[in-house]
């Protein structure tokens, strides 16, 4: 059975789906807490090198595969190694999909306490204090009933198809979400205390950045929060018509990812220090207390100290959030859904509900082991899993992909000069320095 690819219908529907993707919990929970665990501004400026030095090359890399094949990441890989090795692209293929698949079990855990919060703060304004205490405190009660409803709504989502769904949603609730965070960093910056947070943030300590410790971190940091070495940007690449110019679309989902990030960092970190001036313990051993957790004790202090109205900001944030982590989700599931779909005959309808089986699984297994498996699923993915794919992406594009890559044959370069410097900044540069930082770091651990 053959089935009609589903595809955006326009240049900025791939680029509002892509942003959507990237944009999420990385941005507004990982990025302030690493920041914050690994010296702030030293930490923020190596991120922004990474970023632009290899993210935004490997973000390139995974968009164009996927869209030369116009197929699913599994099939995509495999055709671009088809002179080479065939079962190797597949296999590397298949490991990105066990990669989605491991993002989406931790992931839709902390979407599951974003959708617990906003809830807090509504049942909150209403009156009915004892549920909001509940739904603010983290159980395993509440991981076991709010993971399956995240779950449950990104199917519902997904299970409609790219453009009724994915291009729909990801749409216009990003601006809102920069709005808010604008209004809160304005507040929080003229609060007592927030002034050390600013320092702490924008000065960068030098004799930090070289530490290995630092290094992977931001690099696994940078890799999570474009979404890529999962597969989850090579699909939408490969939904959207060839032609386009792809650096500049790279170049626009990067930038605007990183801005959020940014701002994130600009609000949480400051609003750390108001709330150790205010007497909450936020550090121990220099080492953020509880781990992942302290924003939600964070949050909830900035937004008490604004009266009721803060009820309805925090309500209305941790409602975008939200919204922002269920987008960010949707080119995760993506991956195996398509593959299902494309390359096992499946309807797209029995595809999302099996993957979403699976995930929830997954998810339940994070639940029950909790203080073993969370950090470490994290620290697998982000650290070693995506690194390692982008590694192949850049070997595929620069070497193992032989007919019909721009890139590298020299016919198809007329007339664009950049193309062949690009070509090889992708073949030489970022293979050996991703190496590089691999090798160092697993030397001076
Ligand atoms: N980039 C997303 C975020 O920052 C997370 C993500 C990772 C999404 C990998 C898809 C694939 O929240």
């Amino acid at each position: 059975m053959t089935h009609t690819r589903d595809s955006f219908h326009s240049r900025i529907g791939f680029v509002l789906a892509a942003a959507g993707s990237a944009i999420g919990l990385g941005n507004i929970w990982g990025f302030p807490t690493q920041a914050a665990n690994n010296g702030g501004g030293a930490f923020l400026f190596v991120y922004l090198l990474v970023t632009l030095l290899l993210a935004l090359p490997a973000l390139y890399a995974e968009i164009y595969i996927g869209n030369q094949a116009q197929k699913n990441p599994v099939a995509a890989l495999k055709d671009a190694c088809q002179d080479s090795l065939p079962n190797v692209g597949k296999y590397a293929g298949i490991i990105g999909l066990c990669g989605a698949i491991m993002m989406l079990s931790f992931y839709t855990i902390v979407a599951g306490w974003m959708l617990a919060h906003a809830l807090s703060a509504f049942t909150e304004l209403l009156g009915l204090t004892s549920i909001s205490q509940w739904l603010s405190t983290s159980s395993t009660e509440r991981n076991l009933l709010f993971t399956p409803l995240f779950i449950l709504l990104g199917a519902a989502i997904i299970h409609q198809g790219v453009n009724a769904g994915i291009e729909k949603w990801s749409a216009r609730l990003m601006p809102l979400l920069l709005v808010m965070l604008i209004g809160l960093i304005i507040y929080i910056l003229r609060q007592p205390g927030a002034e050390k947070g600013l320092a702490l943030y924008l000065i960068p300590d030098f004799s930090q950045v070289t530490n290995p410790k630092l290094i992977i971190s931001a690099m696994g940091q940078a890799f999570f929060s474009l979404s890529i070495g999962v597969g989850g940007m090579m699909v939408y690449g490969s939904y959207m018509q060839k032609g386009k110019d792809i650096g500049k679309l790279a170049l626009s989902i990067t930038a605007l990812d990183t801005f959020i990030a940014f701002m994130a960092g600009l609000l949480i970190i400051p609003a750390l220090f108001v709330a150790q001036e205010a007497g909450v313990k936020v550090f121990s051993n220099n080492e953020l207390i509880g781990e992942g957790q302290l924003i939600f004790r964070i949050l909830p202090e900035l937004f008490n100290s604004m009266g009721d109205v803060g009820l309805i900001v925090s309500s209305c944030f941790f409602l975008l959030l939200s919204i922002a982590a269920l987008t960010s989700t949707i080119s995760s599931t993506e991956v195996p859904v398509s593959y299902l779909m494309e390359d096992k005959s499946f309807t797209r309808s029995k595809a999302t509900w099996l993957v979403s089986f699976v995930v929830l699984c997954a998810s339940m297994l994070l639940i029950a082991f909790f203080d073993e498996l969370f950090g470490l699923v994290i620290r697998l993915l982000t650290t070693i899993l995506q690194p390692l794919s982008c590694l192949f992406y850049f070997i595929v594009v620069g070497w193992l992909w032989n007919r019909g890559n721009k890139l590298r044959d020299k016919s198809l370069q007329e007339g664009r000069k950049w193309l062949p410097l690009w070509g090889n900044y992708l073949r030489f540069v970022c293979p050996l320095l991703l190496t590089v930082v691999f090798v160092n770091v697993a030397i001076l651990n």
